[in-house]
């Protein structure tokens, strides 16, 4: 993540995605995935991961929903590897303090979001590896930036990428790294000195390899550390016969589980049961007719996430109450059993984008890729694809809304519980300003919000309310 700062990080955050896309992929057109940088040519094709095989996953998301202080954050906590997690935590812990105390306590209006987005790179064996893809427009940090992270299960030991190498091969390695580099476009030769001379920081400046299906090493070097910011990341392919006598014990066994993944993940942690999965049926169709009764449609925003989705849809069930989820298609993936108990317990599913970016600072290709997915991942897991999207932070125009064919949905009572972690509050402030036909924003990654649920429903019901989803509040208007 290290970088030269001899240009003023002032390029806009989207703007540094598109460039770092093209140069990845070698041609003038920008792939429109967050993960485009990984994508290369496809005879490099990277694995895909299906994360709802992984025993006991969670998802550690945080973020909130204002567009004053825009942060979305999202990393896994694989049992088993809980050293690997500390070092991911640690990261992007450091990142968000920065940027809250900029760009939320400070208030600097022009600056972008943070992201932080994952996604699987191994999980197999004894090996689980991980990419973190940070988009920081804070001016604090440096536009976008990717880190891979690898947990040894055999030795019960956190990797960093430079481990994928033995430390005898690394001059090798690096030279080879730095041979492909010299002479491209892009790539400034005093920058490209500099950077693999200062050996201190290896590891910082090569935090991001991986293997490709075939076998090959994947380095990805940040924007700002081999070139000016403006020509974006680079991407170097070393070749399996080329990399493999470099490799370490560990990176042997990494690409090998990238290569031929075998049995699922296995990192000898103590057996974690499943979190139970709530098995509510709804008992027919809702004949609420929000015209003669008092409707309120409570939509919860981020999930799944286990357990608090399963925890909230037990409240939901014990004063049938239907709500709206509107869920991440990253944390769909990795928890589709939740997604399809939603459903079956009678509420509506929509699509909050894939990983939370603010939809209108993208591209029409990234909008539609990002609802997309998740459409998709939502489709898969339930059999329906939906019909409604909440753009994060309620940031919606014209180019975002001719981008998709879903309906948007924002809402009139902002209950800030991403900001108040506190269940009591979060439940004052839905029973003081719930009106009839309101449309009511939480978020079920907060075990506080959903703790809030039980309350809110047994008051609100009190005085009349029934629980409608928000596909259901607008039909019967
Ligand atoms: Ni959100």
């Amino acid at each position: 993540m290290r970088s030269h700062a001899l240009l003023p990080s002032a390029l806009l955050l989207l703007g540094s995605l598109t460039l770092t896309a093209a140069c990845a992929n070698g041609s003038g057109t920008p792939d429109p995935s967050p993960e485009s940088m990984q994508a290369g040519p496809s005879s490099s094709a990277s694995r895909t991961v299906d994360p709802s095989r992984i025993k006991g996953l969670r998802i550690v998301n945080d973020g909130s929903e204002q567009s004053s202080c825009p942060f979305a954050i999202s990393y896994p906590d694989v049992p088993g590897a809980e050293e690997m997690t500390s070092a991911m935590r640690k990261d992007v812990d450091q990142r968000l303090a920065a940027f809250r105390s900029s760009r939320c306590d400070n208030g600097s209006p022009s600056a972008g979001e943070l992201n932080v987005s994952h996604r699987f790179l191994v999980a197999s064996g004894d090996v689980l590896g991980v990419r973190l893809t940070t988009l920081d427009g804070s001016g604090v940090g440096n536009g976008q930036s990717t880190s891979t992270y690898w947990y040894d299960g055999e030795n019960g030991a956190y990797r960093q990428a430079l481990d994928l190498i033995s430390d005898g091969s690394r001059d090798a390695f690096t030279a080879a790294l730095k041979k492909q580099l010299r002479g491209r476009e892009g790539v400034d030769p005093s920058y490209l000195d500099d950077a693999f001379a200062d050996t201190t920081h290896l590891a910082d400046l090569l935090d991001d390899l991986s293997f490709t299906a075939d076998g090959n090493l994947r380095a990805e070097l940040d924007r700002g550390t081999v070139g000016a910011d403006a020509a974006g990341s680079h991407v170097v392919s070393l070749d399996k016969a080329t990399i493999t006598p470099w490799l370490s014990p560990f990176g042997l066994r990494a690409q090998q589980q990238t290569e031929h993944p075998g049995n699922d993940l296995d990192l000898g942690a103590p057996s974690t049961p499943s979190a139970a999965v709530p098995t509510h049926s709804a008992s027919a169709d809702d004949d609420t007719d929000c015209k003669k009764v008092k409707c309120i449609a409570l939509t919860f925003d981020d999930g799944p996430a286990a357990p608090e989705t399963a925890t909230l849809l037990n409240h939901l069930d014990r004063y049938e109450a239907r709500v709206t989820f509107f869920t991440v298609g990253q944390n769909v993936a990795a928890h589709p059993e939740l997604v399809r108990a939603e459903v079956k317990a009678g509420h509506e599913v929509g699509n909050h984008s894939w990983n939370h970016p603010d939809l209108t600072k993208l591209t029409p290709e990234q909008i539609a890729y990002q609802l997309g997915r998740t459409s998709g991942a939502i489709k898969a897991a339930t059999g329906k694809a939906p019909t409604l999207f909440r753009p994060p932070y309620g940031a919606v125009n014209a180019k975002v809304k001719a981008a998709t064919t879903l309906s948007p949905v924002l809402w009139d009572v902002d209950t800030e519980d991403w900001k108040y972690r506190d269940g009591a509050k979060v439940a004052r402030t839905v029973i003081a300003k719930a009106r009839r036909n309101s449309v009511v924003l939480m978020h079920d990654i907060h075990p506080t919000s959903v703790a809030a649920v039980p309350e809110i429903l047994r008051t609100l019901t009190a005085e009349g309310f029934r629980f409608v989803t928000v596909s259901h509040l607008r039909a019967t208007l």
